[in-house]
């Protein structure tokens, strides 16, 4: 396999903050960084506006640890897990580049691939592989394939743990969720029902909306955008704002930033845990775009 794949002019695999490998790619549509590190992407800049990620300026760029913001992606579960790492290994791993290419629009197309190490699977029954694409265009598409390659059912949790840049989350709303239940990480995990009205942020909020597939709109006066964030293959979103002590009781989170931030996250947890037949795939997408407001 092909890993030093490249675009001349467009696409290179060069090395991020302590030494970790990331391809840049810079179109006249947009710019972005993914890390061999997690698949994960980092930064996304369509032409002419703000960033639409947030990256924690504490971020630690390690082996073993999670990229802070950006878009960890989560699998094969999500959230803690006694005496295993916090949302699986997928965001600690190292990827592999599979395929580079560059549409007639001028989208470019990277999909990067992992397979279990020994480790893994150790971690977690099953054998899988995983196909990570990720499309950079006016808007940032990422489709993760989680395909079954076992004889046994594979089941597994994942989310693309996007964390966007707003200007000050006390202003923001986020509205698609209304109506949608989910349970609350922060009162003993009880089953709640959101009203009938957008979400608006006044402390911190850990929810987990479970059989929801309604697109997202992020609501953001302050930066004039909204980001609307369609998905498919995902019937979960997680919304989270670490707010003033969990801020700073997260080593690789500025004790400050949590104004700028807010998580929106498409994936499949809890009720929604996928199931999936030998020989399957599942692809869960998750498309990211903006409108001036
Ligand atoms: C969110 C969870 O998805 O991720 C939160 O709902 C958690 O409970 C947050 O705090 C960050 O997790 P981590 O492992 O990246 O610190």
């Amino acid at each position: 396999m092909d890993t030093q794949l490249e675009i001349p002019g467009v696409a290179r695999l060069a090395t991020g903050p302590c030494g970790l490998p990331r391809y840049e790619i810079t179109t006249p549509l947009a710019e972005a960084h993914i890390y061999l590190h997690g698949a994960h992407v980092s930064h996304f800049v369509p032409a002419r506006q703000a960033p639409v990620l947030f990256m924690s300026s504490q971020s630690q760029f390690q082996p073993g640890r999670p990229i802070r913001g950006g878009v960890p992606v989560i699998f094969p579960w999500f959230g803690p897990r006694e005496g295993f790492p916090s949302h699986g290994f997928a965001r600690i791993s190292s990827w592999t580049p599979e395929s580079l290419v560059q549409k007639p629009g001028g989208e470019v197309v990277l999909t990067l691939r992992l397979e279990p190490d020994d480790k893994a699977r150790a971690e977690w029954p099953g054998s899988w592989v995983l196909h990570f694409r990720v499309t950079v265009g006016t808007a940032l598409t990422m489709e993760l394939e989680i395909e079954n390659t076992g004889s046994e059912l594979l089941r597994a949790q994942d989310t693309l743990h996007t964390y966007f840049l707003v200007q000050d989350v006390r202003n923001v709303s986020v509205s698609g969720l209304e109506g949608a239940e989910y349970y609350d990480q922060l009162d003993r995990m009880q089953l709640k029902h959101q009203p009938a009205e957008p979400i608006r942020f006044t402390g911190e909020t850990d929810r987990d909306y479970i059989n929801t597939t309604s697109a997202c709109v992020i609501e953001d006066p302050g930066l004039r955008r909204r980001i609307v964030v369609e998905k498919s293959g995902s019937q979960s979103t997680v919304v989270w704002n670490p707010w003033i002590a969990k801020s700073k009781a997260m080593p690789d989170f500025g004790d400050n930033e949590w104004p700028h931030m807010v998580c929106v996250e498409s994936g499949n947890v809890f009720d929604n845990t996928l199931e999936i037949a030998p020989g399957a795939r599942h692809i869960s997408r998750t498309l990211l775009r903006t409108e001036p407001i």
